[in-house]
């Protein structure tokens, strides 16, 4: 069964939405963080952010899209956290973060933009429990579902079964009723809007499973 990642990025009420995905059968809340440099908008605070998490018993899905991953682990790591994603388009001290995020007992994983070469990822494989393939240009929520994704995600799925067999793959982006049969490759979707706008949360979950 195909695991689902909830993304309140787009809520317009996150506390009410948070309670709601509570009485759902989600497996995790994804947390998107924008620090206005990595990608052009910003998310709030650490501090406004750690009381939105009171309204959550699920197990966080932290993505950073932000340009100093150091300076974020150790605040995400004392929420409710089960995995920490950054991006490998950050090119530099990737290493040293994925270690950092495992010292806390979180496990790791990198996210990969549409327009960057999935074999990017090869030299860190062994090092991941997670792949995070964004399905469109991170920055923000509502977007459509990028179309070759379906091709990375397979390209993916070949090179782990050869570098690392237990590592998972999460797609992330415009995931709904309608793209989730490009997901298959896939062991998680993250969805936001599709799930949000829906009058019945567990109703739209349901279909992406
Ligand atoms: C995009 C974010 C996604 C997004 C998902 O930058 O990383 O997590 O919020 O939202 P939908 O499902 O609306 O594309
Ligand atoms: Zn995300």
């Amino acid at each position: 069964m195909m695991r689902v990642s909830a993304s309140f990025l787009n809520s317009k009420n996150p506390p009410l939405d948070l309670e709601k995905l509570n009485d759902t059968d989600v497996d995790f809340i994804h947390v998107d963080i924008m620090d206005g440099k990595f990608v052009k908008n910003k998310t709030m605070p650490f501090r406004e952010m750690k009381n939105i998490y009171k309204y959550t018993d699920k197990r966080l899905d932290v993505h950073l899209m932000v340009r100093n991953p150091e300076k974020y682990i150790p605040l995400y790591a004392e929420l409710n956290t089960e995995y920490i994603t950054f991006h490998v388009e950050l090119e530099d001290k990737i290493e040293e973060n994925l270690e950092l995020i495992k010292k806390y007992g979180i496990k790791s994983g990198l996210a990969i933009s549409p327009n960057t070469p999935v074999k990017e990822l090869v030299p860190y494989l062994p090092l991941l429990d997670i792949i995070l393939v964004m399905s469109v240009e991170p920055g923000m929520g509502g977007q459509e579902f990028i179309d070759d994704t379906m091709d990375r995600l397979a390209e993916l799925r070949v090179l782990l079964k050869e570098y690392n067999s237990h590592a998972i793959i999460n797609v992330d982006g415009g995931v709904n009723r309608m793209t989730r049969s490009r997901c298959d490759y896939s062991d998680m979707v993250v969805a936001g809007s599709y799930i949000i706008n829906g009058d019945n949360f567990q109703e739209r979950i349901d279909s992406l499973r």
